[in-house]
């Protein structure tokens, strides 16, 4: 059978300060567990405006996976098993490029990898080929225009660009650490990034990242990193992330899903 790209529902990973969305009408939620294991947290099918939507919280509701210990694989895998070829992670993460301060919303187009030990790949195990998959533009290049066009509507000071470094934690970096990834090309750290986009990727999924910075990274203020400045950033700045999300939602659910994707 052949379907249109509208029947899929786009997915929706919310990370620190998206545990739920309320602007979704909420239609059903769902307990689901996978070949990889359960998810972080039931599904929540909905609506937003027009489009089909299924939330995830990625450190399940109320927040209390660290992110070493989400269940990438489950939770990419529940999404693709609900339907979604197109997903969005929200992620927060800590400015390192000068225009990336408290409550900047991010639209990244690159990552590096400094997470280890965590389950990264579907591809191991009893396997009958090696697989490699391609992973040159880590964010969906189509979705990211629809990302950017709707915080350009919405006239929100915002980065169409950045490169996400994708940090173990739970810890937060040293100031040495986040200068070597500033050399690195790095303009935001974050926890959470991987291996969610390369397990989207590995199911033909398009992938994209919706980053609010929520504190200057080690070392790029004069003051230590605190909660209450990450709350006040979550704060002042979700209410963006989400408008962009509602803005870009019938666009991204109108995309074709990836020919690698059944
Ligand atoms: N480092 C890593 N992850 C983060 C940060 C940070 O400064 N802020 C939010 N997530």
């Amino acid at each position: 059978m052949t379907q249109s790209a509208s029947s899929h529902p786009v997915g929706i990973i919310g990370g620190t300060g998206l545990t739920s969305l309320s602007e979704l009408t909420i239609v059903g939620e769902e307990s689901v567990s996978t070949a990889w294991g359960e998810p972080s947290d039931k599904l929540v099918h909905g609506r937003l405006g027009d489009q089909a939507v299924v939330f995830l919280a990625r450190h399940g509701n109320p927040h209390r996976i660290p992110p070493h210990q989400v269940n990438y694989r489950a939770n990419l895998q529940a999404l693709y098993n609900a339907g979604a070829r197109t997903v969005v992670g929200v992620n927060a993460v800590g400015g390192i490029h000068h225009q990336m301060g408290p409550a900047h919303v991010v639209i990244p187009h690159q990552l590096i990898d400094y997470t280890w030990g965590r389950a990264s790949t579907f591809f191991e195990g009893d396997l009958e080929h090696v697989t490699h998959i391609d992973f040159t533009h880590p964010y969906d290049l189509a979705g990211r225009e629809l990302l950017i066009a709707a915080a350009c509507e919405l006239q929100l000071g915002f980065s169409d660009f950045g490169v996400y470094g994708a940090t173990q934690g739970p810890r937060l970096e040293t100031a040495a650490e986040i200068a070597r990834m500033e050399r690195d090309g790095c303009d935001l750290v974050g926890m959470t990034g991987m291996p969610e986009a390369v397990l989207a990727a590995e199911l033909g999924m398009r992938y994209l990242c919706l980053g609010l910075v929520v504190n200057w990274a080690a070392g790029k203020s004069d003051h230590i990193i605190t909660m209450a400045e990450i709350d006040e950033a979550i704060e002042q700045g979700m209410t963006g992330i989400k408008r962009i999300l509602e803005r870009s939602m019938a666009g991204l659910g109108q995309l074709s899903p990836l020919p690698t994707s059944s």
